[in-house]
């Protein structure tokens, strides 16, 4: 079982009832200002990052708090992530009441195995960069390219709400989400 190392937290956003709008989302995110000479082929602003080996992994994210994610980083020969430098990242976002509640109405079918937990690859549908961790509630996740053109916004479930990746959805891996008293165990296939 591998052991979560905790991260500094980028919560840049203060929290929100306003689910979803894309104008209040550029109103409220200053990622394009603090992200703009970041990398592009890795996240930023996890709770957690866990590095795993190649192949079928398990991870306990029971550590996790609700609004904070943990980033799975696994070797990966998938040419779908040459931008992320062969590195599959995933991330295992403990959701928030308001963000489970936001889930249950929008959640597409198959894609979520337990309504606190939401699971997703970090890689843009766009061009494949890097997503990043906003902290912003209603829009948790972001591609590390705020260039023209590029500058993806996904929601809390991974639904593409503005730039490039306006409507589509993050890819989902492979995964066995198993929760008991003592642990939230996460498989990865
Ligand atoms: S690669 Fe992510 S928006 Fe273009």
């Amino acid at each position: 079982m591998h052991k979560m190392t905790r991260r500094q937290v980028i919560a840049l956003i203060p929290s929100s009832t306003v689910l979803l709008c894309p104008a209040i989302l550029n109103a409220q995110t200053n990622i394009d200002d603090e992200w703009a000479d970041i990398p592009t082929n890795t996240p930023i602003g996890e709770t957690y990052l866990v590095n795993v080996p190649e192949g079928p992994a398990e991870v306990d994210v029971s550590a996790l708090l609700p609004g904070e994610v943990t980033i799975i980083a696994r070797p990966t020969a998938d040419e779908e992530y040459a931008s992320t430098d062969m590195v599959q990242y995933i991330a295992v976002h403990h959701r928030t009441p308001a963000q489970i509640a936001y889930g249950e109405e929008n959640d597409r079918d198959g894609t979520v195995q337990d309504p606190g937990y939401f699971v997703a690859n970090l890689v843009c549908t766009h061009r494949g960069k890097a997503i990043g961790i906003t902290g912003n509630p209603d829009a948790p996740f972001a591609c590390t390219d705020r260039s023209r053109r590029h500058s993806s916004v996904f929601d809390a479930t991974g639904l593409g709400v503005s730039g490039a990746s306006d409507g589509e959805y993050l890819s989902i891996p492979d995964y066995q989400l198993d929760i008991s008293d003592e642990a939230v165990v996460l498989r990865l296939s």
